[in-house]
């Protein structure tokens, strides 16, 4: 079965294409580099870009794959989560090809892709294991019973982690995304130079809040000097992902020992972060829990995991008509087989 998947929820415009439900056999991701200068994603510039570089994409994921369009089984696109206008460009476009081609068109929730991700070959997860899906738009643990068959166990009740690493770097003029250049720098860096705090809201419950520790910096940084925070620039960004991490390593183990699940799929853009790689893996030893991620390429948003995801939803009978619209706040929720509540827009 041959899958093509395309995303274009936020800034990267991506499209793949996937046999089997676990073969990857191209995945081309464009990113926009355009967003650099503001510091955070412009949704405007993200949609026009999206609008260039679809087409394009597409055509380079089927010619990596030797792919002819005719062969495809049926084409997936993300609904929602994500940016309406950046929605939009993909469910029309797929839409289009879909109904060119005069192939099935299969909606899938963005939040379910990156869990699907863990199921792609070199990864191959089996349910049940907890997911914690880290990404700049969502920070959730779930329950994945089964594929398809989710429970959420929390979710951020503010900024989602990623978010927090981007607003940080953003406050420290390091760069955007904010996540890559902090894990970067704080290999110099001292965790321990300053004490920010970790929420843990209900210490037995699995919600999340990144939104006080962003204040916490924001505050120290508006009481430093410009050269001070030159100076202490690694230390500062440790600092702050440790905080972070700390949160995300505890939250998911105690997830994980509550359902008695014994693995964890870390996946979404920040579960690329060395430090929670590190320090994941060593508290899933001490536990006797599996700690798994994708490869890196893998855990940020590509088209891969879409389609992974949509070719199980194919199978399972889901096929969506030309009427499916985007839905910016859909949530993954689910069980029996429904791929996520459309959510209010
Ligand atoms: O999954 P993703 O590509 O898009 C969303 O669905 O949001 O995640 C992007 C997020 C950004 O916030 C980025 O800063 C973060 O993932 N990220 C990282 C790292 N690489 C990407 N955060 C921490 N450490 C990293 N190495
Ligand atoms: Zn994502």
């Amino acid at each position: 079965m041959l899958i093509l998947g395309i995303d274009t929820s936020c800034d990267e415009t991506a499209a793949a294409v996937v046999r089997d439900e676990t073969t990857v056999q191209s995945n081309v991701i464009s990113s926009q580099g355009i967003h650099q200068e503001y510091g955070g994603v412009v949704p405007e510039l993200a949609s026009r870009a999206h609008l260039t570089l679809l087409l394009p994409a597409i055509e380079s994921a089927l010619q990596q794959a030797s792919c002819e369009p005719d062969d495809l089984d049926a084409l997936a696109v993300t609904y929602g989560p994500g940016l309406s206008g950046c929605l939009l460009i993909g469910l029309s476009t797929v839409k289009s090809i879909a109904l060119a081609l005069d192939k099935p068109l299969v909606g899938v929730n963005h939040i379910e892709g990156h869990v699907f991700a863990g199921r792609l070959a070199g990864t191959r997860l089996d349910p049940p294991f907890i997911a914690l899906v880290v990404s700049g738009g969502h920070t959730q643990l779930v329950h994945v019973e089964d594929w398809g068959r989710y429970r959420i166990l929390g979710n951020t009740r503010d900024d989602a982690a990623g978010e927090a690493f981007d607003k940080v770097a953003r406050l420290m003029r390091i760069g955007y995304p904010g996540g890559p250049v902090i894990d970067r720098l704080s290999r110099n860096g001292d965790p321990e130079f300053l004490d920010f705090p970790r929420t843990y809201l209900d210490p037995q419950g699995f919600e999340f809040s990144f939104s006080g520790l962003k204040n916490a910096v924001r505050m120290y940084l508006s009481k430093r000097s410009e050269d001070e925070i030159d100076r202490d620039q690694a230390h500062i960004a440790a600092a702050f992902q440790e905080a972070v991490v700390d949160v995300l390593v505890d939250k998911s183990t105690a997830a994980a020992l509550a359902a008695g699940a014994d693995t964890i799929l870390i996946t979404g853009g920040v579960a690329c972060n060395s430090r929670l790689r590190e320090r994941m893996t060593v508290k899933g030893a001490e536990r006797g829990i599996d700690v798994v991620y994708p490869p890196p390429i893998l855990c940020t948003d590509n088209g891969a995991m879409i389609a992974a995801a949509g070719a199980y939803r194919f199978r399972m009978g889901q096929r969506d008509g030309l009427s499916l619209s985007v839905h910016p706040r859909a949530r993954l929720c689910g069980s029996n087989g429904s791929n996520g509540s459309k959510g209010a827009d």
